[in-house]
């Protein structure tokens, strides 16, 4: 049986952030990521040089929400289907925003829109956000208008220190031209996430989510995602910049199973530099 779609709920969502003194609201911490964490407004992993990786052979994808960079990157280099999921809604309106952003904003626009989403106090007083509200699904623009004064687009760093992820002119040419609706999205945690699956992918890209997991739930994720790659398509691990790839040895150690499965590779963007990038690709043969 496949599992129900969850609803989101205002009160739930506002619950999960703690009033300070002064009044000004910020996500509980303890909860880490959850039903209604901030999303990021840039992604912090190499996304342009991931999906550039199975351009030609990346028909369907999915892959989190994140930012909404991993779905845009996809469609961009000519995925047709992006399917996306993430535990946070907040992700899922950061994603439904930037797509809408794409179509309608020049680039300039779309740049400063991101620097406002992640610095101003209110998402109301993001004028690029309200130049679009109309092309947002309906119930996006109605969280934010909720979640006026509460900090949804604020985890991560600063835009500042992913500057190179922004699209270049050419890319967001591209990016305008590929993308057409908002994505699918799949509200689940990822334990969860094969039962709300109806096809097969040419790739899942599980973009820094498995450095947070045992090598156990990497495992139980491996086995509960594999059916829904079809055959010589990948399941993709990025690790975030900066060598933030605490857990990179527990996911490629826990891959080594599917070996009768999946030819396994571990990739580095640029083998010279130590903090560079990796990806664990495992590729379905049978
Ligand atoms: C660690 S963040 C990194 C930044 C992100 N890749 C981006 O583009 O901004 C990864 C994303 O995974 C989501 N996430 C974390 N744990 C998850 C889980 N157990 N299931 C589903 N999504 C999860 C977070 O909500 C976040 O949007």
């Amino acid at each position: 049986m496949k599992s129900s779609v969850k609803i989101f709920n205002i009160n739930d969502a506002k619950k999960e952030y703690i009033k300070t003194s002064n009044g000004r609201p910020f996500h509980n911490m303890g909860l880490g990521f959850s039903y209604y964490s901030p999303a990021y407004v840039l992604t912090n992993e190499d996304i342009r040089w991931v999906s550039g990786l199975t351009k030609t052979r990346a028909n369907k994808v999915l892959t989190v929400a994140g930012s909404g960079d991993q779905p845009i990157f996809y469609a961009m280099n000519g995925a047709k289907t992006v399917d996306t999921f993430d535990i946070s809604f907040c992700a899922k309106v950061a994603m439904d925003i930037k797509s809408a952003a794409i179509k309608k904003l020049t680039r300039d626009e779309y740049i400063s829109m991101i620097f406002d989403m992640r610095n101003k106090d209110k998402v109301s007083d993001i004028h690029q956000i309200s130049d679009i509200a109309t092309d947002i699904p309906q119930n996006s623009a109605y969280f934010i208008k909720e979640m006026d004064e509460y900090p949804i687009f604020s985890n991560g760093l600063s835009p500042e220190s992913y500057i190179e992820i922004l699209p270049t002119e050419e890319e967001f040419a591209q990016m305008k031209k590929a993308i057409s609706s908002p994505f699918k999205f799949i509200w689940t945690d990822i334990n969860s996430l094969h039962s709300h699956l109806l096809q097969e992918y040419d790739v899942i890209n599980l973009s820094n989510i498995l450095e947070y997991m045992t090598p156990e739930q990497i495992s139980k994720t491996l086995v509960s995602l594999r059916n829904y790659v079809r055959p010589q398509g990948y399941i993709i691990a990025q690790t975030g910049s900066w060598g933030i790839h605490r857990n990179r040895k527990a996911f490629y150690e826990a891959s080594q199973k599917f070996k009768h499965w999946a030819k396994i590779g571990l990739l580095q963007q640029n083998k010279k530099k130590a903090n560079s990038e990796m990806i664990v690709v495992l590729q379905r043969i049978r």
